[in-house]
């Protein structure tokens, strides 16, 4: 294996990294997703075993992804083979190289929606309608399955061209300075939904925790949430990590990423359940709650129109630098592993997508033939990702660092060998090797008995 020279690909600068992999982490699934999963698990009290993990387990198991990334310098199966040689360990790669694709299947198709939704902003089609009008809107554009697969298509291209022209050209740049832009219209968003009549039941159902509504499903589904939020579980983080320079900080990388990560979540989830509760759209109603929610403030906002399209268009980009992430370890795996051009192996990876994005995309139709054990495949898709491969994955992960690669070269590592301080290098070991397995193991289980 390996052996080939030629120059890697890298990110060059300390903020390049951060930008790219918070750009990874920031996405759909805390504009989207997160406010869905609180919604259907009980509100406040998802709120606070989410917060829990993000820190107990969201925190090692990044760290433990950039460690092998950086050390190997190769993609996410080309790392366990370089080191673990003549072991099974690879098996974690594949895993992740699967996983990444079928999330990026489904994924696409809600980034459609965002490209959908900026053409509504732009032809100011939400303007003066109530909620029924809107919500209407919503149900007539899936139900129209084919707008959503165009849409999902040319989501699919757009990931496929950054890509394509290389890590270094491609993902630093946009995220550097958009990022900051969502966060402020996030901010500006959020006020105003606090600001509306009857919101505080909103703030209540996000804050004011209700102990008895803590299942094993809520755990799983939070530990799912997490996972998928921080772009862990799946080697996305193990292949930026290995274009990671040596003189970085993993530990305060893994920090700066999963603070920013968990504040934009936190900050979607200010905006969208007070104005929810003020318009009357219930939290568990899935799909139709952030999409339906966010047109109806910007029906109540003074310069509305604009602040519209800003926000579609922010969104559209974000979830762009989180697909970029998934695409890239499928591509960084076919074209190291397999040794496939870097341009053959984006098309061949985007158009294996599109064509099980097109199942999930028109699986939401109503009367959908695509329904695989109750579930369409969008949701069973969103499923397997989440609440298997993924918690799976981060378990191998944490297993292989703490037991594995070991104590000596993990310290190695994290203090770039020995010239940077890491005063928790000690604790962050114990948890990647007792704790971390553990609680994951644990809530694993619990989220399948009934
Ligand atoms: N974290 C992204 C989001 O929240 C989605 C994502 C990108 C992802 N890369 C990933 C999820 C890798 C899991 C694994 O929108």
């Amino acid at each position: 294996m390996g052996g080939h020279k030629k120059q890697r690909d890298g990110f060059t600068s300390k903020l390049g990294v951060v930008a790219a992999a918070a750009g990874s982490a920031i996405g759909l699934g805390n504009i989207y997703r997160f406010p869905c999963e609180l919604g259907e698990n009980g509100g406040a009290a998802f709120l606070l075993v989410y917060l829990g993990i993000v820190l107990l387990l969201g925190v090692p198991v990044m760290l433990s992804e950039l460690v092998i990334g950086r050390r190997s310098q190769r993609n996410a199966v080309g790392a366990f083979k370089k080191l673990a040689p003549k072991s099974i360990w690879p098996f974690v790669g594949y895993m992740g190289v699967l996983c990444g694709f079928l999330i990026f299947a489904f994924y696409s198709t809600v980034a459609g929606w965002t490209l959908e939704y900026i053409v509504k902003a732009v032809t100011n089609s939400f303007q003066g309608k109530d909620l029924a009008a809107i919500e209407q809107d919503f149900s007539d554009f899936h139900n129209n399955g084919w707008r959503n697969v165009i849409w999902q298509g040319v989501f699919i291209f757009l990931t496929g061209f950054v890509v394509f022209r290389g890590v270094q050209n491609g993902i630093e740049k946009y995220s550097k300075v958009l990022m900051p832009m969502l966060l402020l219209i996030l901010i500006i968003l959020g006020v105003r939904s606090m600001l509306l009549p009857g919101a505080k039941e909103g703030l209540l159902f996000l804050f004011h925790p209700d102990f008895s509504k803590i299942t094993g499903e809520v755990l799983i589904s939070a530990l799912g949430q997490v996972f998928f939020s921080l772009s862990v579980g799946m080697g996305a983080l193990i292949t930026y990590g290995s274009y990671i320079k040596k003189d970085d900080n993993l530990v305060t990388t893994s920090l700066s990423v999963t603070l920013s990560d968990t504040l934009v979540a936190v900050l979607a989830g200010i905006v969208i359940f007070p104005a929810a509760f003020s318009f009357g759209i219930q939290p568990s109603s899935g799909m139709g709650l952030v999409f339906n929610t966010l047109p109806m403030i910007f029906n109540q906002m003074t310069g509305g129109y604009f602040f519209c399209i800003i926000f579609f268009v922010l969104l559209a980009i974000a979830a762009l630098t989180s697909t970029i992430s998934l695409l890239e370890v499928a591509v960084a795996y076919l074209s190291e592993e397999l040794h496939l051009k870097r341009q053959t192996a984006t098309v061949l990876a985007c158009i294996a997508t599109m064509l099980l994005g097109t199942y999930s995309s028109l699986s939401l139709k109503q009367g959908s033939p695509f329904y695989i054990a109750g579930m369409s495949c969008f949701d069973l898709l969103d499923f397997v990702t989440s609440k298997v491969l993924l918690p799976l994955g981060g378990l191998f992960i944490v297993i292989f660092v703490g037991w594995k690669l070991g104590k000596t070269k993990f310290f190695d590592e994290i203090t770039n060998e020995g010239t940077i301080k890491a005063s928790s290098k000690k604790v962050l070991l114990f948890i990647i090797r007792f704790v971390a397995p553990l609680a994951i193991a644990l809530i694993f289980v619990s989220g399948f008995i009934k």
